[in-house]
């Protein structure tokens, strides 16, 4: 059975209260009036005590409207608020759904109208806190000096991921030159930014709904399209971000590089799985050593940072069990070297493990992600 939806309305109008809280009795089950009021901190403290999934708030006044709006979203952000106005004026909408407001509706309001809005919140639904809430697992794929393969590997593990017909994300956390977009052949509207300058209205229905669904099912969420836009991007936003995200994915991959502080930090600790990845050759094996080094000084340890071997080439002069020994990880997963493969799927915008299944790099993805899924 779907969960119901909880309602709280707080209006001066009575009237609009009423005409809600019979059309909510209409349809039975599937919506519960928590409470009805017609004083904004009385409605607060109901919201307080029961975590409603929607309040429908009376707005009778702009500058107050906006600040309730504020005052509920910034303590309770997962609720999806509703303005009710008889105020048609664009101004009044625009800045009222600026404030966080997901619907704007009319007074008198149509059910109709009401019942759309409310479809909306319903299907997308997601566990409130008082209830076993779903926790996604994150993996974060990293280099910090990058030309290795990482973007290869998360978006590979993602797409197989998704295979298994679970719901998996996609975040690309390298802010100056992410490459996810181009490798999915996706060309997102919203990105990155939009979510993080939206943050305090971030709920399952707005977060969707700037996500790109890729053909693999993968849902991809790219670094911002305008550099500049990238500063403004903090670690308190991403943190919540990927909390968030936990609640509404069993996969969040993240694909990274760069240094080891601000908002990598922040995936990194949030991570179940940190795939430290690699290539065999002496330069990148002494900065894996540097980096490994100093996550393990940061709390980032053995249990979860893994080490992948990236075109791996099973001749070359470095082997497997030298990398073991200098690093002093044992290797987690290696990904064979395909040039031909992966460049083909680079070229297409598809995915190696959805263009060509048998490659020997589709094989080894698909072992990475059996591991991951333990
Ligand atoms: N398994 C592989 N076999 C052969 N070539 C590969 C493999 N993986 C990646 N490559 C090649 O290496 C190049 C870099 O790969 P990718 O973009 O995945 O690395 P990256 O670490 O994300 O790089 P960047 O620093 O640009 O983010 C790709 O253009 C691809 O041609
Ligand atoms: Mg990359």
């Amino acid at each position: 059975m779907p969960p119901y939806i909880s309602l709280v309305i707080i209006d001066r109008d009575a009237a609009a209260r009423k005409s809600i809280e019979a059309f909510c009795q209409n349809l039975g089950d599937t919506i519960k009036v928590i409470c009805s009021e017609d004083n904004f901190l009385e409605g607060l403290k109901c919201i307080q005590a029961s975590n409603p999934t929607v309040v429908i708030l009376g707005v009778d006044d702009l500058e107050k409207g906006i600040e309730d709006i504020r005052t509920i979203l910034t303590r309770f952000p997962r609720i999806s608020v509703f303005v009710a106005s008889s105020e048609k004026n664009s101004d009044w909408i625009l800045r009222l759904m600026r404030a966080g407001a997901v619907e704007y509706l009319l007074k008198p309001i149509e059910s109709m109208e009401l019942t759309e809005a409310l479809q909306k919140v319903g299907r997308l639904w997601i566990p409130k806190q008082t209830e076993p809430v779903r926790e996604g697992k994150v993996i974060s794929v990293y280099n910090p000096t990058g030309g290795m393969g990482t973007t290869t590997i998360a978006v590979n593990l993602a797409a197989s991921l998704a295979n298994g017909k679970e719901k998996v994300a996609l975040v690309d956390l390298n802010f100056f030159g992410g490459d996810v977009a181009t490798f999915l052949d996706v060309n997102p509207k919203y990105t990155l930014s939009s979510v993080t300058t939206n943050i305090t209205r971030l709920d399952a229905n707005f977060l969707m709904s700037v996500m790109t669904k890729h053909a693999s099912g993968v849902y991809v969420l790219t670094e911002p399209l305008e550099v500049d836009e990238t500063a403004n991007i903090t670690p308190e936003q991403i943190q919540r971000l990927l909390a968030f995200l936990k609640g509404v994915f069993t996969y969040i991959v993240i694909d990274t590089g760069g240094p080891l502080y601000g908002c990598n930090m922040v995936g990194f600790r949030a991570s179940d799985y940190i795939l430290f990845n690699t290539v065999l050759n002496l330069p990148a094996l002494k900065n894996a050593k540097r980096y490994l080094h100093a996550m393990d000084r940061q709390g980032l340890h053995k249990d979860k940072v893994k080490l992948v071997i990236s075109r791996y080439l099973p001749r070359a002069d470095i082997k497997i069990d030298d990398a073991e020994k200098v690093l002093d990880y044992k290797v987690f997963v290696s990904i064979p070297n395909e040039y031909a493969d992966v460049i083909a799927s680079i070229n297409k915008g598809v995915p190696v493990v959805n263009l060509q299944g048998r490659s020997p790099v589709s094989k080894a993805i698909s072992t990475l992600a059996e591991m991951v899924r333990k």
